[in-house]
Order: structure tokens, then C-alpha cells, then sequence
């Protein structure tokens, strides 16, 4: 069959709440819906009867009999990267959900696995994709917005006590963080990805509202390469969630305001007085498309079709799970943090906490 209309076949591991969209996303991009895994055998089989799959298995050897091109990994956060190094070794490029793995050193062995394997694996950062996002880096690029000078990106989420009290919620061994490793990244996902290279981070983070092992609110400042600044808070104990991205150039503000999902709608422009010409250039810019799964899987099963390099790579996560590292090391440190300061031998590379569990001592000082 020809290489561009073949129809990639797709597995999906972990059949829980978001493995929908990414079903949903895979049909839409092209892919055929081929098994369903998932230790939980019911709850593979039911999903696979709503969803379409063809197949259910339980383990991902079972399903790497049937020939997959690629494997979504939709399990709990300290599985992510244990599955996925299993899949590319048995053949298959892989999918990871966020976080893409617990440290910076599960992120390098996933890289070398890439390289014995030559399959790759593609971070789950659906608001790179809306056009939104696509509009300002067009914008940005072209040098019509001048600097970058300040922002902020606040994760402002609300999970109540019912949310921890599911037993892998809310550990450092399981989810590897609170709500900086697994809330917040999605919005200093996209700060990072617009603004390129961070510098160093200063942060604090303390647990406040939540029986849980990790934070439940962390605040940041991030100075970036360019010299920009931004304040970055991730939080889930703020009563009117909202997430909301603010980035001030030279020429313009933009801001992004929305929940968990944004469209062309949520964003604001406006210009610096006398730069009032750039609102066309604005709307006039790419539209249309909805930051979500749908929007990434396009791009991945495209890649997977033609052979190229599906987004969005390790080494492009890489940036993003360094900044959340930092921002707890930062935390618990009390210090601040250089973008490449956390070396294969400092214990904040092998885990967010550094093993230093801060609460933990400040609850036996109590
Ligand atoms: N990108 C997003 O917007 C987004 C949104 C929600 C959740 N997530 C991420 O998706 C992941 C899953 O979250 P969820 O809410 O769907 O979880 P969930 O608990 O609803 O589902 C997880 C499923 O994985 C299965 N499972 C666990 N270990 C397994 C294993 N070793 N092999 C096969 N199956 C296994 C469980 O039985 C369960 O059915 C998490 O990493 C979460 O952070 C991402």
C-alpha cells in the first residue's frame, strides 16, 4: 500500500479517563483502532466495545503481536516510562501521556532507547497545537511583536480532598509531583515552547490546603534567556479555576484565558499605542484549530505515515521537565536554579523531591 494512505494501527495502554480523546483523536488522524490493554481486563473490554478497538490484551507484549506502528500510554504517571521503554524495544513508537516520565533520568534512558531502537516516542503537549498558540509564534517570529519583556502563567485549578484520597494520587513516587508536575506543565509547556530557553527559576511551593504527600501550590519566577521575565503559579486549591497565560512584548500584549482547552476565542490582542496596524496582522494569522489531542495526533500520525519525526520529541519535553525539576529544587532548596544545573549526579535529576521529602520533616518538627 502506498506509504501515505496506509493507515497506521494504534494500541492504546491504560483505558482510564483520557485514554477517550486519545482514541477519539486516533480515529480522527487516520489510524486504525487495533487493541485496548489494560491490566483491568472489564474495563479494556468495555472501553474497546465503545471506542472500536478490534482487540483487548493485558500486557504489551500481547499486543505487540499485532503488528502495531504505535502505542498511547494512558496509565498512571510512574508507569509511563517502565511501558514505554518496553514498547520500543518490542517495535512500536510510542505516545506518552504527561508527565512523559517521573525525572530527568528516566527522560535520558527513554532517549537512549530511541537510539537502540530507532522507533520514536512523542510527548503529549496538546496546547503547542491550537492555532492560537501557532499564531503567536508566527507573529513573534516574523519580529513584528519586538521582545519579549514580561508575562505570567498561572494554573489556577481546584481539586478537592476527594481527588487525593485515590491511592496514587498526590505522591512523589507515583506522579512524581503535585500540581507543578502534573497541572501546571501544561501551561509552562506552552510558555517554554513560545519563549524558547529558560535561564534560571527562583520558586516556592508549599502544601496548604491537601492531605498529599507532594505540593498543592507552587509559584515561580523564570527568567529566560532572552532576558524576559514571568511569574509562573501551579495550584489546585483556587476556588475559580482558570488557566491564564499572559505575554507582553514590546509591541503588544496577548493573553490566553481559558480551562483546560482553548480555541481561537480565548485569545486576546493588543497593541502598544501606535503599533495599533499589528491587530490585523493578528487576525489575520493561522485559525481555526482547537488546542486538544485531535490537534497533536493529526501531526503524529502524519509523521508516522511519512517516517518523519512526531511531536513532540523528548528532547523537545526535555526543557519542560527540567523547569518543573528545577522549580522543586528551587523550593525545596531555597535556592535558585540554572537551566542545565541539575546534573546526572544531583538528586533532584532522579526524582522532583531530591529525596529530601520537605513536608514530611516539617511535619515530625511540628
Ligand atoms: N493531557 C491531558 O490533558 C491529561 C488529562 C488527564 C490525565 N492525563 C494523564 O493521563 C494519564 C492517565 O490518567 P487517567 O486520568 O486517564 O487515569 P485513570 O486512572 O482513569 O486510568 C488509568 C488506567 O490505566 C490502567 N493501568 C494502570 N497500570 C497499568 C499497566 N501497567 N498496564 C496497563 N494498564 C494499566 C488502569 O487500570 C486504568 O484503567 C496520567 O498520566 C494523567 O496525568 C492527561
Amino acid at each position: 500500500m502506498d506509504q501515505a494512505h496506509h493507515r497506521p494501527r494504534a494500541g492504546i495502554i491504560g483505558t482510564g479517563g483520557i485514554a477517550h480523546a486519545h482514541a477519539e483523536a486516533l480515529r480522527l488522524a487516520g489510524a486504525e483502532l487495533v487493541v485496548a490493554v489494560d491490566i483491568d481486563q472489564d474495563r479494556a473490554v468495555a472501553f474497546a466495545d465503545k471506542m472500536g478497538f478490534a482487540h483487548t490484551a493485558s500486557s504489551v507484549a500481547a499486543a505487540a503481536e499485532l503488528q502495531l506502528d504505535l502505542v498511547a500510554v494512558c496509565t498512571p504517571p510512574s508507569s509511563h516510562a517502565p511501558l514505554a521503554l518496553e514498547a520500543l524495544a518490542l517495535g512500536m513508537n510510542v505516545v506518552l501521556e504527561k508527565p512523559p516520565a517521573l525525572s530527568l533520568r528516566q527522560l535520558q534512558e527513554l532517549q537512549e532507547a530511541e537510539q537502540i531502537t530507532g522507533k520514536r516516542v512523542s510527548c503529549i503537549f496538546q496546547h503547542r497545537f491550537g492555532t492560537g498558540a501557532r499564531r503567536l509564534a508566527d507573529l513573534q517570529e516574523s519580529g513584528a511583536l519586538g521582545n519579549p519583556l514580561t508575562g505570567f502563567c498561572n494554573t489556577l485549578w481546584f481539586r478537592n480532598q476527594e481527588y487525593f484520597d485515590v491511592p496514587w494520587r498526590g505522591q512523589w513516587d507515583v506522579e512524581g509531583g503535585g500540581p507543578t508536575m502534573g497541572h501546571g506543565i501544561h501551561q509552562f509547556d506552552l510558555l517554554l515552547h513560545l519563549w524558547g530557553p529558560w535561564q534560571e527559576v527562583t520558586a516556592f511551593a508549599g502544601k496548604l490546603a491537601r492531605r498529599t504527600e507532594t505540593e498543592d501550590v507552587s509559584t515561580a519566577i523564570v527568567r529566560f534567556e532572552s532576558g524576559a521575565l514571568s511569574t509562573v503559579i501551579n495550584s489546585v486549591i483556587s476556588p475559580r479555576e482558570t488557566s491564564q497565560l499572559r505575554f507582553d512584548y514590546e509591541n503588544a500584549t496577548v493573553e490566553l484565558e481559558h480551562l483546560y482547552g482553548y480555541d481561537d476565542s480565548n485569545w486576546r490582542f493588543t497593541p502598544a499605542p501606535g503599533q495599533e496596524h499589528l491587530a490585523d496582522a493578528w487576525t489575520d494569522g493561522a485559525a481555526g484549530t482547537a488546542s486538544g489531542h485531535s490537534a497533536q495526533y493529526e501531526q503524529i500520525i502524519e509523521a508516522v505515515r511519512s517516517g518523519a519525526v512526531p511531536p513532540v520529541t523528548l528532547a523537545e519535553a526535555y526543557p519542560t521537565m527540567e523547569l518543573a525539576a528545577a522549580i522543586y529544587a528551587s523550593a525545596i532548596t531555597g535556592k535558585t536554579v540554572r537551566r542545565g544545573g541539575i546534573t546526572e549526579e544531583d538528586p533532584f535529576f532522579d526524582r522532583a523531591d531530591g529525596r529530601l521529602e520537605p513536608w514530611k520533616l516539617e511535619e515530625s518538627n511540628a
